[in-house]
């Protein structure tokens, strides 16, 4: 298997999006294509890709704000898992997120999902129980 860790592209936006229906979990917001090309735009933020062959088999969203990084929409698709493409993802989006001068890094973990702490831990993060998530949509 040779899959390559990538950025996305403009031309991956339709690609990405039926992979995240299938490989993510929950959204608080729909996932709309022109969101993905913002994302894209952003020179800050990465979007990863796992690219078998022009497959896309799994994702990471890298976020830089000038001050820490944030990780979400980390996924891989259900027929790919368990042979170290989350791990691949997790550190290239690490790597991205140094380049920038980036010093710490916060994962969106949703704790629903049976696969997502089990795999946090195991790349590294610990479970931070003393901060919470306040949010509100624009
Ligand atoms: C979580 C997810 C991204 C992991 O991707 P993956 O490619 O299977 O991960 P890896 O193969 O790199 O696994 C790394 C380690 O995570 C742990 N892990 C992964 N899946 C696990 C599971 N179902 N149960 C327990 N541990 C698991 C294992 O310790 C594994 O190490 P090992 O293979 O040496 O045992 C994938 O299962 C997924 O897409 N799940 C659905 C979406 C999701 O939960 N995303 C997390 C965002 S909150």
């Amino acid at each position: 298997m040779t899959v390559e860790i990538r950025k996305a592209t403009a031309n991956d936006v339709e690609a990405v999006l039926a992979l995240w229906q299938r490989a993510t979990g929950p959204t608080a917001l729909v996932d709309r294509a022109d969101d993905i090309e913002r994302l894209i735009r952003t020179p800050t933020s990465a979007l990863l890709l796992a690219d078998d062959n022009g497959e896309l088999v799994g994702s990471v969203v890298a976020g830089w704000d000038g001050w820490r990084g944030n990780l979400y929409r980390v996924g891989v698709a259900p027929e790919r898992r368990s042979h170290g493409l989350g791990t691949r993802l997790v550190r290239a989006a690490e790597a991205a997120l140094a380049a920038l001068g980036c010093p710490r890094v916060t994962a969106l973990v949703h704790l629903e999902l049976g696969d997502a702490a089990p795999f946090w831990n195991k790349v590294g993060y610990a479970h931070d129980t003393e901060v919470g998530r306040f949010v509100r949509n624009l």
